[in-house]
């Protein structure tokens, strides 16, 4: 008897999910030998004293499996890192946790305490992996804009999207794809907000140490009364310039920390061990994390300096490594459409901000990174000086 190969059907678990506007955009770059200032990340090399520390580890048999939680020495670091940035002290043994990038942190995070028919509040325009991570835990998505064009949170509908039902909210400062960054006051009015709930905060702070013109990232940490019930999150490879190395890690209250790494232990386990160990020795020298500012501000001048002479409306960059253009002046064209004849027809990718919207709300408005060489941001600068 001959037997019928059969592959059954998957009933999609995220049907609404499709190819990103990244890959697309990033392959629309490729073909057109674009610049591309669309995707999230440095086109420079990170330091080679931290690949010597990583190499070093190698070499010194630091291969196999390290501790469910992490290293032990990258987790003491961490720690007193919060410490000196935000008085904080979190316990290495029991409150942080490494994970595979700051990616498998918030799904991590969302898996373990969220379950079927909870509310999970987002704050949109948003990281496009909250919304699926959500689904997957069977949460229901509730959807709050940010201000259109200010970036700015609406106390008032937050407040008013919480119910009983709500289990978390994810907020991200500095803000994926905006630049903005949240005050002390903002987040003393979360503080508040969520005072009388059982909400929990997942705080996506990977961009913590790109804000500029002297001002202080507000971590969750910093706020006692958000910290007793976050999870912070960053990410080693924002921070060195080496986002395909994805190490991550996550602070939160040791009775969080425990439901987190029930879900960590049975999903990636452990993360890469040498890499831990060549980053922990690496942060041994603070100005390492404590320079990025300057380094980073001073791309953001650069480009803002050269889009100046064009028609695009430049809105602030407050931190991460983004700007955004407002496209009225320059094009009647839908976002995503611009962003495709600007890549075909001027030589520059860009994302347009719809795509961080489960509507595709379109305000006029289109992202770019400029954690480039200089060289590369003069290029597309060059190409850009036409509009
Ligand atoms: C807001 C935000 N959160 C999380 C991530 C993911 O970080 P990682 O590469 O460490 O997974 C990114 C990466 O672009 C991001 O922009």
């Amino acid at each position: 008897m001959t037997i019928a190969p059969r592959t059954p059907q998957i009933q999609s678990k995220l049907p609404k999910v499709g190819t990103t506007i990244f890959t697309v955009m990033s392959a629309l770059a490729a073909e057109k030998n674009a610049v591309n200032l669309g995707q999230g990340f440095p086109d420079f090399a990170c330091d080679p004293l931290l690949v010597d520390a990583v190499d070093q580890a190698m070499r010194e048999g630091l291969n196999q499996y390290p501790p469910m939680a992490g290293v032990l020495p990258l987790r003491e670091a961490v720690a007193a890192k919060i410490e000196a940035l935000h008085g904080k002290r979190y316990s290495a043994a029991d409150e942080i946790t490494i994970t595979a990038g700051a990616t498998q942190a918030i799904l991590t995070a969302i898996l373990a305490i969220v379950r079927p028919g909870d509310e999970v509040i987002v704050l949109e325009p948003c990281y496009d992996s909250y919304i699926p991570n959500i689904e997957l835990a069977g949460g229901s998505v509730v959807r709050v804009p940010l201000v259109p064009h200010s970036f700015r949170p609406d106390f008032d509908k937050i407040a008013a999207a919480i119910t009983p039902r709500t289990r978390a909210i994810l907020v991200n400062s500095p803000h994926n794809p905006s630049a903005t960054i949240w005050s002390a006051e903002d987040m003393r009015k979360l503080e508040e907000l969520l005072a009388p709930t059982d909400v929990f905060l997942i705080s996506d702070e990977v961009y913590e140490h790109m804000v500029y013109d002297g001002r202080a990232h507000e971590s969750a940490a910093r706020f006692p009364g958000l910290a007793a019930r976050a999870f912070v999150v960053s990410s080693f490879g924002k921070t060195y310039h080496v986002t395909g190395w994805k190490v991550g890690v996550v602070a939160a209250p040791a009775a969080l920390t425990a439901e987190f790494r029930k879900v960590h232990q049975f999903n990636v386990f452990t993360v890469n061990t040498p890499v831990q160990h060549g980053l922990a020795r690496y942060m041994a020298e603070p100005q390492r994390y404590l320079g990025l500012p300057a380094f980073y501000q001073a791309k953001r001048d650069l480009f803002r300096a050269g889009l100046a002479g064009t028609r695009f409306e430049l809105l602030p960059s407050e931190g991460s490594f983004f700007q955004c253009v407002d496209i009225s002046a320059v094009s009647d064209l839908p976002e995503a459409e611009f962003c495709q004849w600007l890549t075909t027809e001027i030589g520059v990718a860009a994302i347009p901000l719809s795509a961080f919207y489960a509507d595709n709300f379109d305000q006029r408005v289109v992202r770019f990174c400029y954690a480039k060489e200089d060289a590369t941001l003069r290029t597309a600068l060059d190409r850009l000086a036409r509009l």
